[in-house]
């Protein structure tokens, strides 16, 4: 038996029929054909499959479909307006930390969701928003410091409010 779920994806309304047991990440790839979101582990041990659910940064691999019925989803691919790129994005750029860009929608969607819970948010707090994301190949490195070029445009930002 199918159930139909409406979602907001990317700014777009889509209407699905989906399976009780069908992950919200299975949808998002298979059926919407959105492979930002990446299945890593599929047990929310890696973070590949991170993405905005109501602009809170979610695992889509421990969501079922039928559960996001009605929520608002933004995924890598709708991060940005076509042809340009967030600053989470660009800080990823500058400091070369993509390398087989598996993991790195993960991460950006990760730093993503807590900025935009959080437009205060410390070194600390996006640190903590990267917890239990996984990267094979840059030795996290270079991540770290587009994290740290993110947590100084922040702490800019907020000197500059409280003047
Ligand atoms: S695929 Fe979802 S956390 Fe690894
Ligand atoms: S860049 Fe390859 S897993 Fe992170």
């Amino acid at each position: 038996m199918t159930h139909r779920i409406t979602l907001t994806v990317n700014g777009i309304q889509r209407t699905l029929h989906v399976e009780a047991a069908d992950t919200l990440l299975r949808v998002l790839r298979e059926e919407l054909h959105l492979t930002g979101a990446k299945k890593g582990c599929g047990e929310g041990e890696c973070g590949a499959c991170t993405i905005l659910m109501n602009n809170q940064a979610i695992r889509a691999c421990l969501v079922l479909a039928v559960e996001a019925d009605g929520a608002d989803i933004v995924t890598i691919e709708g991060l940005a307006p076509p042809g340009e790129i967030t600053r989470v994005q660009k800080a990823f750029i500058e400091a070369d930390a993509v390398q087989c860009g598996f993991c790195t929608p993960g991460f950006v969607m990760a730093l993503e969701g807590e900025m935009r819970r959080n437009p205060h948010a410390t070194r600390d707090d996006l640190l903590n928003a990267l917890g239990g994301h996984l990267c094979r190949c840059t030795g996290y490195e270079s991540i770290l410091q587009a994290t740290d070029t993110l947590a100084r445009q922040l702490a800019q930002k907020t000197k500059k409010t409280k003047k």
